[in-house]
């Protein structure tokens, strides 16, 4: 059971809450700047309109009347007037005048109206003065208190705390619940994989919709499929190998067994016997090539080494030493040429041991799966391209074999092969070979008609 804080659903909630939490005061800071910069604006803009208004008054009638009636104005109301003389005296005031208020009191004259103060978190009034600049000279000094921002801002902060606690509760829930979702189906490739490592290949993976871990889902699957497959291939192959190999030493021990003890009638058994030796011999030996080949090509280590070689020539030797098999099948198996200039030889620069190989594994299978009829091998040529064609009138490949049998071990339907013998890895090698040489092989085949393989080299590789 993976630990709480481990998991990556926590990881994401922790990491959006945070985000959220960030961006939410960010956004929240500013909004509350910009209101109660916006607030304290409108107030002194406010203060300074009425201070204008009754320093405008001051400035037609100033008189104990007039006076009288400006500070009547701001009696029953937040606001406070102070009118002063010249000298900064005070004459008249609406409430009574704190030392705070005085404080504000110019040190020097002025002719335009302004704010003294808009600091409304550190001082207790926002003031401004207007002048009287008529008649009796003076100033008309207005105040509000900041006690009433404050209560003002102690709500909005109330109802920021309990939207963000509320938005921040809702944040949680939604990032949990989608990041439950998103972890659920990881926690199922978890298992999934834990099962696949115990040997249980085949993993029926729910795939929901296209996004990676959709992928990573099915990568699982097709993973699991793929492992399956060489599981079996290889307990086949193991199967194959073990069978391939009991034949020929059970053969070659029997055989020798019977030379030892000179149980031969006469020297024409004996040759027979030697001769099947010799052939389970190569038998045995051709597998294990095959097999050591692959594995040095399953390492990236299998090299070849060019030279200049005459392909006619080589395809004609490697079909000398098989027409006796051939032969024994009373098969038509010769080389057909296509043009007149059957003589001139066609240049590559190839490995003549590993193309030989090609070419046999390739002749070998013509032989193996042709019941009757002909198996020719031909050379074409044009100004780019050398072609080297394998045609045979035998069984043929189900066209959905057609696309597997490069694949080491494949093989057509097992009972056949078993029949015919063979691991399943010639056209694997062939494949391998031809590649590394820088050149294409395809196939063609019809079923109970025959099959056609064509090895084709770009003629740069001639000399
Ligand atoms: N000329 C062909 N005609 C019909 N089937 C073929 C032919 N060549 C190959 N195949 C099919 O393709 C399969 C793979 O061929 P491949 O040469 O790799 O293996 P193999 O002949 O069975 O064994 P190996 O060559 O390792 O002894 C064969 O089992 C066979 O079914
Ligand atoms: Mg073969």
């Amino acid at each position: 059971m993976i630990k709480i804080y481990h998991r990556i659903s926590f990881k994401i909630a922790i990491l959006f809450t945070t985000i959220f939490f960030v961006l939410f005061f960010l956004l929240g800071y500013m909004l509350y700047g910009l209101f109660s910069n916006l607030f304290v604006d409108y107030i002194s803009q406010d203060l300074l309109t009425r201070g204008d208004n009754h320093a405008k008054v001051l400035e037609e009638n100033f008189n104990q009347s007039t006076l009288h009636h400006v500070a009547l104005m701001e009696k029953n109301v937040e606001t406070n007037v102070v009118v002063t003389n010249e000298k900064q005296q005070i004459i008249v005031f609406s409430d009574p005048v704190t030392s705070e208020m005085e404080s504000y009191f110019l040190k020097e004259s002025i002719d335009t109206h302004l704010t003294i103060n808009n600091n409304w978190s550190n001082q207790s009034f926002i003031a401004t003065v207007s002048p009287i600049k008529k008649g009796e000279l003076g100033y008309v000094y207005m105040f509000y208190p900041t006690s009433l921002l404050d209560e003002t801002v102690t709500v909005l902060k109330i109802f920021m705390l309990i939207a963000s606690i509320g938005i921040i509760l809702l944040a949680i829930g939604l990032i949990g619940y989608f990041s439950k979702r998103m972890t659920i189906p990881l926690l199922e490739m978890k298992d999934a994989t834990n099962r696949m490592s115990k040997g249980e290949y085949q993993q029926s993976l729910k795939i929901n919709g296209k996004d990676e871990l959709a992928q990573l889902a099915y990568s699982i699957r097709s993973l699991g499929e793929q492992l399956h497959y060489f599981e079996n291939t290889r307990n086949e192959f193991l199967a194959g190998v073990s069978h391939e190999l009991r034949t020929p030493l059970t053969y070659i021990n029997g055989y020798s067994d019977v030379l030892l003890k000179g149980l031969i009638k006469n020297k024409e058994e004996e040759k027979k016997y030697l001769k099947i030796i010799n052939e389970e011999t190569k038998r045995v030996t051709n597998l294990v090539n095959d097999l050591f080949d692959l594995t040095k090509m399953q390492n990236g280590k299998f090299e070849i080494h060019r030279e200049k070689v005459d392909v006619k020539a080589l395809l004609k030797k490697v079909m000398d030493t098989l027409s006796p098999v051939a032969d024994q099948k009373d098969l038509i198996f010769r080389y057909h040429s296509l043009n007149k200039k059957e003589d001139n030889p066609v240049y590559l620069f190839l490995d003549p041991e590993k193309m030989g190989q090609v070419f046999y594994n390739l002749l070998e299978n013509a032989i193996k799966y042709t019941e009757q009829g002909t198996i020719i091998a031909s050379i074409d040529q044009d100004g780019q391209h050398v072609k080297v064609v394998i045609m045979d009138t035998g069984i043929g490949i189900p066209k959905e074999d057609l696309a597997h049998i490069w694949e080491g071990f494949y093989r057509v339907e097992k009972s056949r092969a078993r029949q015919t013998g063979g691991s399943g890895l010639g056209l694997y090698v062939v494949k391998q070979i031809v590649q590394l040489h820088g050149g294409v092989i395809e196939v063609d085949s019809i079923e109970g008609k025959g099959t056609t393989f064509t090895i084709t080299f770009r003629k740069e590789v001639i000399v």
